[in-house]
């Protein structure tokens, strides 16, 4: 990021006035995704498919999540593999919470880590920021999240083909700004009547892509992993936050009329 000490406590301030509201659940991860949540949107099924990516590779994968902030989404994915470890330049998300830091996150930017990985995730790179010719020197397949127009890379996404990887496949998911969007319509502004929040409603998009990146010599078992995985998903199988991703309209599944192509989102798109 960084942010200041001065501005991390006078957000996470606004952060505990909001919680003293007491808001609807699980609407904070959406409204202050540094505190409570991730800068992209997911369900119970990506931590499944990124697992089963890194378990293609290797039984025992090594994994390491880069830029994992306080290790949201990391938690999860130790849930399925125990041994996953993140590595985050910034500590001043522990300093703002008083929280301990777990020993399974090193505080260590991406340019000093020097061992190799079977799987390295990236999870939303801050615009104007490009570490990933660190990244490509230590995994053998990268996943990395992005928002659509404007972070980095040849067509203003995270691609990774410059550095001799291949990709193999990607899905479409909201990030956290497409679903703050609709909170803030449907909740937080109450001067949208109900045909105005109709309307609002009907352009919502989903600018969040997930790539799956591989060195030539792994792709065709991330290929048939991910395939596996994918005949195994059970959507109904999920985390209580996603309640908020069905509220806002960005249903597994869901087709969305403001984007031109009929992909569904979370739909897997092979190469
Ligand atoms: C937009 S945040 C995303 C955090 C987390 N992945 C998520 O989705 O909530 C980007 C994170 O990358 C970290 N970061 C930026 N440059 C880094 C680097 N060179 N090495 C390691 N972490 C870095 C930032 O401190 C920040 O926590």
């Amino acid at each position: 990021m960084p942010f200041a000490i001065r501005e991390l406590q006078s957000a996470y301030k606004a952060y505990q006035q909001f919680l003293a509201r007491g808001p609807p659940a699980q609407h904070a991860r959406y409204i202050f995704p540094f505190f409570a949540g991730s800068y992209f949107a997911y369900r119970r099924i990506d931590v499944g498919r990124v697992t089963e990516i890194a378990r293609s590779i290797s039984n025992n994968p090594s994994y390491v999540d880069i830029g994992c902030g306080y290790g949201d989404f990391l938690v999860k994915v130790r849930q399925l593999l125990p041994d996953a470890t993140g590595i985050e330049r910034d500590g001043g998300i522990f300093y703002a919470f008083q929280v301990q830091k777990p020993d399974y996150i090193s505080l260590m930017p991406i340019e000093g880590f020097s061992l190799s990985v079977d799987a390295a995730f990236v999870g939303w790179m801050e615009p104007g920021q490009d570490f990933r010719r660190f990244v490509a020197k230590c995994a053998k397949c990268v996943i990395t999240t992005f928002d659509a127009g404007g972070q980095c890379g040849i067509n203003g996404g995270c691609e990774y083909e410059e550095f001799g990887y291949q990709r193999v496949a990607w899905w479409r998911t909201p990030s956290w700004i497409d679903v703050n969007a609709e909170l803030m319509n449907r909740y937080y502004t109450p001067s949208l009547d109900a045909e105005k929040k109709e309307d609002l409603a009907r352009l919502r998009t989903a600018h969040n892509f997930w790539y799956v990146y591989v060195r030539p010599n792994v792709a065709d078992r991330v290929r048939s992993g991910l395939k596996a995985q994918l005949e195994k998903e059970e959507p109904v199988d999920r985390f209580n936050f996603e309640s908020v991703l069905d509220e806002c309209g960005f249903h597994y599944g869901e087709k969305l009329p403001a984007l031109a192509s009929n992909q569904k989102l979370w739909e897997v798109m092979f190469d």
